[in-house]
């Protein structure tokens, strides 16, 4: 009964090796994708993260050496080709739901530090500065805040903002009755963005979704909104929102992800030269904040991405019902 997990990172084995004694677990920290697919041979499952690459070549070479079973630990799976595992008979569970909490209210932290500068003020303090110059921020109270994509997580982030007294519109294929039934207005997508001074980004990436802010949507903004991007790098044209950025058109940016984020996030480049001008460029803009996805890095989180994992690798083992297994 052993897996092979790919990425995996420290805090991987902690909660795993926590909740799973009872499997063979084996450890690589290496990324999933053409040239790293054979070290799988002879594993029927394998377990991949959010930057692994699971596209047709790779789902071959895991096939041809006895892969069965994909178990990602994550939510999402635009990085799997979905047609290509099926053509193939591998079968491939996600996890989910396991803490729409730790992504809403990480959206709200990227909110909070960049509208009241906390993470300036900390280094100022340090450094014995106790200015108060240009650390400026705007009430929260009375704000109009635009959610895009209202499932699990935009769901507790509507309430969170809610609470903080915003008014709160929503863009999403399906109203969420309850939302609205709490005051949550739906809108079509232009309209929120035209009204919104926040707009937070909680929807799948998919085709339709697919640089969903790009030039033209960017122009229908409020000139200085703020934007928030806790779902997946490339719900954004990066070059579009930079140039909005320049121009002033967008005032904020707080990023959870990143489109090129798979050969950065999640690995220490302290010591290296990082060739990626876009991210270069973006940090060094003094109202942007970039975090390297780290929105579902909550305690109760890992151990429900660890529980419900290894819940579906054990029924794969014991020919029990994939209750988490992604269908087209
Ligand atoms: P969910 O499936 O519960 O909700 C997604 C919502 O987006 C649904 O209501 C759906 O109808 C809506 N949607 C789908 N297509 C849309 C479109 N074209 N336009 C507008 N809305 C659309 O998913 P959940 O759990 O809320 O997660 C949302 C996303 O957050 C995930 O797909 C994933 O990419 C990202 N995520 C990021 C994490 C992080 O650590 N930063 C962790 C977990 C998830």
């Amino acid at each position: 009964m052993n897996v092979l997990f790919y990425s995996s990172q420290p805090y991987d084995k902690t909660y795993f090796n926590r909740f799973g004694s009872d499997l063979d677990l084996q450890y690589a920290e290496a990324q999933l994708n053409a040239q790293t697919a054979r070290l799988a041979k002879g594993f029927p499952v394998i377990c991949a993260f959010v930057n692994d690459q699971l596209n047709a070549t790779v789902l071959e070479t895991l096939k041809a050496g006895g892969t069965e079973l994909v178990a990602l630990r994550c939510a999402g799976y635009n990085n799997v080709d979905l047609p290509a595992a099926a053509g193939l008979g591998i079968r491939v569970v996600r996890v989910p739901a396991y803490s729409p909490h730790a992504v809403a209210e990480f959206a709200v932290a990227l909110l909070l530090t960049l509208n009241r500068k906390t993470h300036k003020a900390y280094n100022r303090v340090r450094d014995g500065n106790f200015s108060l110059d240009r650390l400026t921020g705007f009430d929260l109270a009375g704000k109009t805040v635009g959610v895009v994509g209202t499932g699990q997580i935009g769901q507790v982030f509507c309430t969170i903002m809610k609470g903080f007294g915003c008014r709160v519109l929503a863009f999403d294929l399906i109203a969420n009755r309850e939302l609205e039934a709490a005051g949550v207005e739906y809108l079509p997508l232009l309209d929120l963005l035209a009204l919104s001074d926040i707009i937070s980004l909680h929807c799948p990436l998919n085709e339709q979704t697919r640089h969903l802010i790009n030039q033209e949507t960017l122009h229908h903004m409020k000139r200085g909104a703020m934007l928030l991007n806790t779902g997946r790098g490339a719900l954004i044209d990066t070059a579009a929102v930079i140039s909005a950025l320049q121009s002033g058109q967008l005032g904020y940016l707080g990023i959870d992800v990143y489109e090129q984020e798979e050969h950065l996030f999640f690995y220490n480049r302290s010591e290296e030269i990082i060739r990626d001008e876009q991210i270069m460029l973006l940090t060094s803009f003094p109202n942007v904040l970039v975090t390297s996805h780290q929105g579902f890095f909550t305690e109760e989180a890992l151990s429900e991405i660890a529980h419900t994992t290894l819940n579906s690798i054990r029924a794969y083992f014991n020919k029990q019902p994939l209750i988490h297994e992604i269908r087209r």
